[in-house]
């Protein structure tokens, strides 16, 4: 984890301007309500980073973006730089998502073998309104948001206790999160949106502060859902949950969904589906880098490979190069070459144990207040507050 603060880029209604992040100063909430909005759309359409900014298929979403073009560049560059050259071979899985991983993702998590959705779902369904009670706030903060639909199961509980005054879904896909953060402020009138586009492991210290007037006090919930905590090794895990820990007032809380160990049949399947979409997201991290740093990586000459790592407790997938090959990333002047079955890693995702989860989050600060699983115990929900 860097401690670098990034310039933060908020696009309003018909206008940018830049300033200091850090800590979510002056009253963000009253920049969208007036005049803010950035309509959805990818990187090159309306309000991306690349488009024109304005009204146009606006939905009144405020936009804070830690990550602009030219910053996910120097950051995708960097890490496909230190990955391609070292040994093995890595990626990082953030990288996955584009719009078309995006997609892939969701695709994903309604497959028969995908159950952890299904069981967070389940997990969510009954005990939101639990949930909510223990932590009664104006703003629900999802990291790692994708879609967000989950989520709506926590707006509900939240609405319901009458607290929810704005959600802030954050996530490094702007796309996936410009729709979803515009479909929730259709479904919930009265609810503010502020979307940060932006690096979990890079800009938790810029998270929006309290909005105006909330009636919750200015708790905020911070959801991590989807297993998403499991594709940090260890020491990213600990740094990310002391990051969050240290953003977190007396009142807020952290939601963590994990999925547990199991039977190792069951999760290799889970990341090495039948009709082959986990294999097709896997490759679309060879077609981001084709894309934006100009290599010629020929997708037909990786395979998928789903394999359970027993001594650190992590499903790893990779790809397999099917024959000797060049590889050439032009944007960084670099030739990888891979010989017949070499194989590079592009994501783990660890499974843990209830008890381990209160270990870990114990060990950064933060203390168990419930822990709920599905009736299959497939799948964790853990609230946490600071200790
Ligand atoms: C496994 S998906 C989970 C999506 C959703 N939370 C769910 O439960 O279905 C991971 C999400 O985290 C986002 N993501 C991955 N790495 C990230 C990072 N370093 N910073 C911000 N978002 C990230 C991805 O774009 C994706 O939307």
């Amino acid at each position: 984890m860097t401690s670098r603060t990034p310039a933060t880029a908020r696009v309003t209604l018909g206008s940018t301007f830049t300033g200091a992040a850090g800590g979510g100063s002056g009253d963000p909430d009253k920049a969208r309500d007036s005049s803010g909005s950035s309509g959805p759309g990818g990187p090159g359409g309306p309000g991306g980073p690349n488009g024109p900014r304005g009204t146009e298929g606006s939905a009144g979403v405020t936009v804070d973006r830690h990550l602009a073009a030219a910053e996910r560049q120097t950051s995708l560059a960097a890490d496909v730089r230190a990955g391609l050259t070292s040994q093995p071979r890595e990626l990082p899985p953030k990288w996955f998502y584009d719009a078309t991983g995006g997609l892939l993702f969701d695709r994903i998590t309604r497959l028969p073998e995908y159950y952890p959705t299904r069981r967070e779902h389940a997990v969510l369904t009954a005990h939101a309104d639990e949930i909510a009670a223990a932590c009664p706030a104006a703003t629900l903060v999802e990291l790692g948001s994708g879609t967000s639909e989950k989520t709506r199961l926590l707006l509900d509980a939240l609405r319901r206790l009458g607290t929810l005054r704005r959600f802030v879904p954050f996530d490094v896909d702007e796309a996936t999160l410009l729709q979803a953060g515009a479909d929730i402020l259709r479904a919930y009138p009265g609810v503010t949106v502020r979307a940060v586009v932006g690096d979990f492991e890079r800009h938790l210290g810029s998270l929006p502060g309290a909005p105006a007037g909330a009636v919750g006090g200015d708790r905020r919930l911070v959801a991590f859902l989807g297993g998403t905590i499991g594709n940090l090794q260890p020491a990213a895990r600990a740094a990310f949950l002391r990051a969050v820990r240290d953003q977190l007032r007396d009142g807020d809380a952290l939601l963590l969904g994990a999925d547990l160990v199991k039977d190792t049949g069951r999760l290799v399947a889970a990341y090495d589906d039948s009709a082959g979409v986990t294999a097709a997201f896997n490759r679309n991290v060879l077609s981001v880098i084709n894309r934006e740093l100009d290599a010629d990586f020929d997708l037909r000459g990786f395979a998928h490979v789903a394999v359970w790592n027993a001594e650190n407790s992590w499903i790893e997938m990779r790809l397999r190069s099917v024959r000797d090959q060049e590889v050439t990333v032009r944007a960084l002047d670099l030739v990888a070459r891979f010989e017949e079955g070499e194989q590079m890693r592009t994501e783990i995702s660890a499974k843990f144990t209830l008890d381990g989860l209160r270990a870990e989050l114990a060990a950064s600060g933060l203390a168990t207040s419930r822990q709920w699983t599905d009736p299959d115990r497939d799948f964790s929900v853990t609230l946490a507050v600071p200790d």
